[in-house]
């Protein structure tokens, strides 16, 4: 059985597809894929729920192709079936953990080994079909495991000082990654500077909440999250409902809070202090 993690971004969304740094990492909520040979190849949801947004838009149909083209024509033989803990369309990492899962139950059922690089980047041609550009960070992470920071396709592990402790929360599904990304472009293209500003002060405090987890300094983690926030509402991704959950994350005790991934919609992340 094949298994791969979904991922939560700490700090960069968005400023990570112009090239600025970002930090994500892997957490407990996992796809596992078993691939066997059939005479009805091809993929089997067990769990309906699994990426309502990609299903629709049937963009399932090219993943078979893609696989078979990047792993041998025995792709076409085997039948997959899909078990998943992780909701689509929240950004938490559904479609890359499912190209990372199915790259790995090809090479089980061949019985080779490929480096975590090497299925990062087999990774990035199946995440094309449903991001159409994605920066690197999603499938990376989510083949690479743990906490890393990643800039420019170049990811490198961070060793926390203290361990970080999430509290994730759910509001209503985006409407998908490809839109957000294309939101922010038009928004970049309309006014080039001073969406530059904001990138440039998100890409500051990625360095500073580097910074902060190898120091152990969760105050200012938190911080940091509060403040990566503030800047992605600014960029127009965030919705009242996301505000919302990260103001009553805070309330509640939380060091800081923010949404993660492509917003709209999605998940909210809080850094909790022990
Ligand atoms: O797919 P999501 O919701 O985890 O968003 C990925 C992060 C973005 O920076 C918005 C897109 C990208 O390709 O990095």
């Amino acid at each position: 059985m094949a298994k791969a993690f979904g991922k939560i971004i700490l700090a960069g969304e968005h400023a990570v597809v112009y090239g600025y740094p970002a930090i994500a990492m892997t957490i407990d909520l996992e796809v596992r894929i078993n691939a066997r040979l059939s005479d009805k190849p091809g993929l089997v949801f067990l769990n309906p729920q699994i990426d309502p947004e990609h299903k629709s838009a049937g963009l399932f149909v090219e993943v078979l192709p893609k696989l078979t083209e990047l792993l041998g024509p025995r792709v076409r033989e085997l039948e997959f079936q899909i078990d998943s803990d992780i909701p689509g369309g929240c950004g938490l990492g559904s479609s890359a953990a499912l190209s990372v899962g199915l790259i790995r139950a090809v090479l089980d059922f061949l019985g080779e080994s490929r480096s975590s690089e090497q299925i990062a980047g087999m990774a990035l041609e199946l995440e094309k079909i449903f991001h159409g550009n994605p920066s690197g960070v999603d499938h990376t992470v989510i083949a690479q495991e743990g906490l890393i920071w990643f800039q420019r396709g170049h990811a490198e592990k961070i060793i926390p000082k203290r361990p970080l402790n999430f509290e994730i929360s759910m509001a209503s599904p985006h409407a998908g990654t490809r839109a957000a990304v294309q939101a922010v472009r038009h928004r970049y293209d309309q006014n080039p500077s001073g969406t530059m500003q904001i990138f440039e002060a998100i890409s500051q405090l990625t360095f500073d909440m580097r910074r902060a987890i190898e120091q152990g300094d969760l105050p200012e983690i938190g911080r940091l999250m509060t403040e990566n926030h503030a800047l992605l509402k600014k960029l127009g991704v965030s919705t009242d409902e996301l505000d919302a959950l990260c103001a009553q994350a805070i309330q509640n005790g939380a060091l800081g809070a923010k949404l993660t991934g492509a917003g709209g919609g999605g998940c909210v992340i809080a850094l909790m202090p022990k």
